[in-house]
């Protein structure tokens, strides 16, 4: 790792070391970015937490730490600040010849991580044959930027969508459409998904009504998995049929997964179960295979079970990710394994990895992570539904905000007395609308629930995609009104920093590789949201208080760059969360 932070680690471990021997080499150096900017730009709390354990005060260790440090030429002489806090702040004359070093560097100087990873990402996994709704979105959209990152630092990321494929419902589906809809069983594209999805629920009232249907279900789901060659056709024309479906909606949102569902480990489930038996892991229950969990029990607290093998001989959702984990381990040589779904299924994945680690197929340097977040809501903190109650179709939710951008931007446009192209309104009403969509969810803390409303996540104002890719828009305004290219400003331009809005914006754009390091080890996107607000912010404050192409040089050309490594960082972080700019809006 390279960010800013992690050499001023570095460094601390070094100096820490130096001053109180080897006993510390693998104590945290706990240095953070600055709470507040009145502290500096970094702070190291090491003073304080040592000083029981040294037997010193927290203001004596944080002097012999600086005695012992090494900081070169970046940083002022450090503070020692009440409680032990040593305060860094970097000197202008650093930010100066950063700002107009980075502005020529693609990767905003944040070098490629020296040891590669191959990372799993599964994510967005809708269920054949059922609509895709508002939880696969928030999936898709996390899932997305987490990948997104790992794959900017340097990372193998294997994105895998872990589609619902397999299971009871093929049986009841193709009984149902036997019926109802043979058609639909042996020619392509004679149904829609929308129909599907209505077959679907018609099916599961007649299997949870009718005897008949029900037996004959299991029966088809016997002869499925036997691939049966009819079943197996009609089988594979349903999934085709929902690949289409869901694949405009990563066409929308410019989403790249590979297919992986779980009819992919069919073959690798009598085997997980074989192995558990071996293992001595396996315990019968009232007819079914399980493992029984620790730490996970029932009211009584007895216990409790993780299935594996059904009564009726069938695999189940835990089975299959169980194989899923061991073949991305094996096979696809996973060193980080992440699997982004709602909150509700942490305990489903707090026990696949607490059987695997039992069963030994978690090698010690492989990591698995759940990756869990909230609920989407209506504004009144309800589930979020239709007025009718019916989930929402996730095309017409993204419909709807292009729509209302549009229309937004139709008032605006008429305000500013502008008049434009409709090619031209329908692109910037499609990024605005989609990058909207994304934004509003990524700048949650995950973790939450999160409250969708179109007027908030469409708004000027605010933590919103419109505001932020609109701080890139002014930037833009300002090459195209000077006639500027600010691709092409001289490479050595000097950087001149006196105004304390130009200092505080360039020690802001200085941090970019700090939150990217962070997301990527705490797959928190909110953060990188929260940064680019404040880079946002802080140019604006910056623009409205220093004149661009009014000043002096060297002034001028100083803040062109400034503003110009403002659009790159605005960009470039954009682009990590699957935002697109525009030029203009
Ligand atoms: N299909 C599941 C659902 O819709 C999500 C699958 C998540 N991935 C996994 N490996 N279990 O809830």
């Amino acid at each position: 790792m390279n960010s800013t932070l992690d050499s001023l680690r570095t460094q601390f471990s070094t100096a820490l070391v130096a001053a109180f021997g080897d006993d510390f080499a693998h104590t945290d150096p706990l240095v953070f970015i600055a709470s507040d900017p009145q502290f500096g730009d970094y702070q190291c709390n090491l003073g304080l937490s040592l000083a029981k354990k040294l037997k010193q005060k927290p203001q004596d260790i944080a002097q012999t730490l600086i005695n012992h440090l090494d900081l070169g030429e970046a940083y002022e002489t450090p503070e020692i600040a009440k409680q032990g806090f040593i305060n860094l702040r970097l000197k202008p004359s650093y930010l100066e010849q950063q700002v107009a070093q980075l502005q020529s560097d693609p990767r905003l100087g944040m070098a490629s991580i020296a040891e590669p990873q191959t990372v799993i990402v599964d994510f967005s996994s809708p269920n054949i044959a059922k609509e895709m709704h508002v939880g696969h979105l928030r999936s898709t959209i996390i899932g997305d930027s987490i990948a997104r990152i790992l794959e900017f630092r340097g990372h193998k990321v294997v994105r895998l969508n872990h589609v619902g494929d397999w299971g009871t419902q093929f049986g009841m589906l193709i009984t149902y459409l036997q019926e109802a809809y043979p058609e639909a069983l042996i020619t392509a594209n004679a149904l829609e998904l929308g129909d599907l999805v209505a077959f679907y629920k018609q099916a599961k009232k007649r299997f949870d009504e009718d005897e008949v249907f029900k037996e004959t279900s299991r029966q088809a789901v016997v002869k499925l998995q036997s691939k049966d060659e009819q079943s197996y056709k009609a089988w594979k024309l349903l999934c085709e049929q929902s690949r289409q479906e869901f694949q405009v909606i990563y066409d929308w949102l410019d989403i790249q997964l590979t297919e992986r569902g779980e009819s992919f480990y069919n073959d690798l489930l009598p085997d997980v179960v074989k192995d558990l038996e071996e293992l001595g892991l396996l315990e019968e229950n009232e007819g079914a295979s399980c493992v029984f969990l620790d730490g996970f029990t029932n009211q009584d607290g007895d216990p409790l079970p993780l299935i594996v093998k059904k009564s009726d001989g069938g695999y189940n959702y835990a089975t299959t990710d169980l194989a899923a984990l061991q073949y991305r381990i094996k096979q696809d040589g996973g060193d980080r394994l992440i699997y982004v779904t709602d909150v509700g299924q942490a305990n489903h994945f707090a026990q696949v990895f607490q059987v695997a680690q039992r069963a030994g197929w978690l090698p010690d340097d492989v990591e698995v992570i759940h990756v869990p977040f909230g609920l989407v809501q209506n504004k009144d903190g309800k589930k979020y539904k239709t007025r009718e109650g019916e989930t929402v179709r996730l095309r017409d939710l993204l419909d709807e905000a292009i729509r209302r951008a549009h229309q937004d931007l139709d008032k605006r446009l008429i305000a500013e007395e502008r008049t434009e192209t409709e090619e031209f309104k329908q692109n910037v009403a499609q990024v605005i609308g989609l990058s909207s969509v994304k934004y509003a969810d990524l700048s949650q803390n995950r973790t939450s629930n999160y409250r969708f409303s179109y007027d908030k996540m469409l708004s000027l104002k605010g933590n919103t995609a419109p505001y932020l890719l609109y701080a890139y828009v002014r930037v833009q305004g300002i090459s195209r009104q000077g006639g500027i290219d600010l691709e092409h400003l001289p490479q050595e331009a000097t950087v001149k920093l006196t105004e304390t809005a130009e200092l505080t914006l360039a020690r802001f754009l200085l941090k970019m590789n700090d939150m990217i390091a962070q997301v990527e080890q705490d797959l928190l996107p909110n953060r990188l949201c929260s940064y680019l607000f404040e880079v946002s912010q802080k140019f604006n404050q910056f623009y409205d208080q220093c004149p661009v192409l009014k000043a002096e040089e060297p002034h001028k050309t100083s803040r062109l760059v400034l503003a110009n490594l403002t659009a790159k960082t605005l960009k470039l972080g954009l682009s990590l969360l699957g935002i697109s700019v525009l030029e203009r809006m």
